[in-house]
């Protein structure tokens, strides 16, 4: 039907008859002349309509509305000098039509396409008019060399790609899982996968010696910009490995998707933190280190403190931490700001003391005593303009806010760009958190992790156990997460006993993988990216959603098709289920 591109043509290619299919991006008469700006997946040429070139052709160009599907056969030209369009690279040329057929209407459109940004539920709702935006169609364009690039990757290097069942057993990722009833074995349900977990495992204990899957998992939770509950991985097992294989593996797909989508060189080795460093300095495991300033530990300077707050928490154990603002010489409006906003994070109260020439100001000043001033100043370095907030409470709870403190300044003072590409690995992971939901203590990462430590030695102090999992964070957003696993079935026991997981549970569950463990398992270990939480945070958009061809509303609805909805009384019978609402 055509023979050429619209977004190809240039000024090469003046004096050639072209046919092109499009559509009605825009549409102008200029009284005689009609200009329409057709539209393809390459880009966007302009079109003229003139009696001149052909009567037949204006006249059917005059009932054309706006997304109309055209055929138009015609004359590349250059533009009249004064008329070029620098921002499009087709803008030195035109089309003189010659000949113009219609090859479907349009209705009505719910948004104009070329305005700056619809409503997000009409956008996917209308997701085909929504992705017919350059700028859309460019997101899914790179998605797909996206996938392009992590095979080439992982072919380079030996792995061997799998696609492991949707149908299965449910695994262990600590999310609710998405269940599906089996019509052939009534009252039984299959759970579609929060991850490949096991899978890969059991391809490791199969001897594929290094695995990958661009995996589709699905977890049944609440849901968040950056949460989807389908979404795909970057799944990765490797056998005879430790932590470094596993980082290095990361590492080198990291650098080849950033030289690849944005032609930037990355270095590597990223940093790493400890999890413990990073809760000490910035409150969370997830350190945005684009903001340069730290959690400070200033308990000591207030050892003999007469400010009631202060003296009480330190009475009851408590710790004084602080982060240091330099220079922005805030208002008194903006400091008053920042305790409303502390308070609203979560902090009993925020003191701030500002420096401004050589002298201090807090709403506590006549409180604190010059030896604690002085400290402060010495410890800090405090300049001119310079602000500190304190967060003082029990230790968990002021690393907790004034981590989410330190982003709200960090978002409110420091610029943060999207370019600026901060990754940190945090690593040493604690083996287990207490739930207080399920009093016992649960898997941190999942039940197969690793412990770093012989956990013989850390009975009656099961918190204080290390384990091989790491994660990899980007601007302070978790992009992937691994460790290296248990291989041998008697650690793996001694595990699940660790969780008050019952042998007889164990082997409901898990069975099948801790049959295949005592069939020797080789030490092995991985990691998962989520693929699409990495897009967004490349393209620099704040949403998954965006990067996600069809992806669920907040309320897990797809405004597209309506799902999910409810089914007929035959399709419940047939697997025998009974609706109680
Ligand atoms: P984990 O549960 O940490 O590990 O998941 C790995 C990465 O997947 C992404 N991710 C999500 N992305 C979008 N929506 C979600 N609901 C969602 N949940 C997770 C995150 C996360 O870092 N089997 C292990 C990996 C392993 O041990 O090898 C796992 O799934 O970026």
């Amino acid at each position: 039907m055509r023979d050429a591109y619209c977004g190809t043509l240039n000024k090469a290619d003046v004096g050639r008859k072209v046919n092109l299919c499009g559509w009605v991006y825009r549409w102008r008469d200029h009284g005689g002349v009609i200009f329409v700006d057709l539209r393809d997946t390459t880009g966007i040429i302009q079109v003229v309509f003139s009696p001149d070139y052909s009567e037949a052709a204006h006249k059917l160009a005059k009932d054309l509305g706006l997304e109309y599907v055209i055929r138009v056969e015609g004359v590349v030209k250059r533009r009249p000098p004064g008329t070029e369009n620098e921002e499009i690279p087709t803008g030195e040329i035109e089309l003189a039509a010659h000949s113009l057929e219609i090859l479907n209407e349009c209705k009505e459109l719910p948004f104009n396409l070329d305005e700056e940004e619809p409503n997000e539920n009409i956008r996917l709702k209308y997701r085909y008019l929504d992705m017919r935006r350059p700028q859309v169609q460019e997101i899914f364009k790179i998605r797909s060399r996206a996938y392009k690039i992590v095979r080439d990757y992982f072919f380079s290097k030996g792995f061997v790609e799998f696609e492991t069942p949707y149908f299965t057993k449910s695994t262990p990722e600590g999310a609710r899982d998405f269940i599906v009833p089996s019509r052939l074995n009534p009252g039984h349900f299959y759970a579609l996968p929060q991850s490949p977990q096991l899978f890969k495992q059991i391809l490791m204990v199969a001897g594929f010696d290094k695995y990958f899957q661009i995996a589709r998992c699905f977890r049944d939770e609440d849901l968040r910009a950056d949460r989807q509950p389908e979404f795909t991985q970057i799944d990765v097992e490797m056998s005879f490995v430790e932590v470094e294989d596993v980082i290095e593996v990361s590492e080198g797909l990291i650098r080849e998707l950033v030289k690849g989508l944005k032609g930037k060189e990355i270095d590597t080795p990223f940093p790493r933190l400890t999890y413990d460093e990073a809760i000490e300095f910035y409150g969370t495991d997830k350190p945005d280190l684009r903001i340069d300033f730290k959690l400070i530990d200033i308990t000591e300077v207030f050892y003999s403190t007469e400010l009631g707050i202060l003296r009480r928490v330190l009475d009851n154990k408590g710790i004084v931490k602080c982060v240091h603002l330099q220079k922005r010489n805030l208002s008194r409006k903006e400091l008053d700001l920042s305790v409303e906003k502390a308070i609203e994070l979560g902090a009993d109260g925020l003191i701030w003391i500002k420096k401004e020439g050589n002298s201090y100001h807090s709403p506590v000043i006549k409180y604190l005593k010059e030896r604690e001033i002085k400290e402060l100043e010495d410890r800090l370095k405090l300049l001119d303009g310079d602000t500190i907030f304190i967060v003082a409470g029990m230790k968990e709870k002021v690393n907790e806010v004034l981590g989410k403190f330190r982003l709200y300044l960090g978002e409110k003072y420091c610029p943060l760009k999207t370019e600026d590409m901060r990754f940190v690995w945090i690593t040493d992971f604690p083996l287990l958190e207490y739930s207080k939901e399920e009093k016992r203590y649960v898997a941190r990462h999942h039940p197969f992790t690793s412990p770093a430590v012989n956990i013989k030695d850390f009975i009656g102090k099961p918190e204080e156990i290390k384990a091989k999992a790491y994660d990899l964070v980007l601007n302070g957003v978790e992009i992937g997460g691994g460790s290296i696993r248990i291989h041998r079935k008697d650690e793996q026991m001694q595990i699940f006993k660790m969780l008050n997981i019952e042998e007889e549970e164990a082997r409901d569950k898990f069975g099948f993988l801790l049959e295949a463990l005592e069939f020797g398992a080789p030490p092995h270990g991985g990691i998962a990216i989520g693929f699409d939480r990495l897009l967004m945070m490349l393209l620099g958009k704040k949403s998954i959603r965006d990067v996600i061809p069809f992806p669920k509303t907040q309320k897990g609805i797809c405004p597209l098709t309506g799902a999910p909805s409810p089914v007929t009384k035959k399709q419940l019978d047939e697997v025998k289920i009974k609706i109680s609402i």
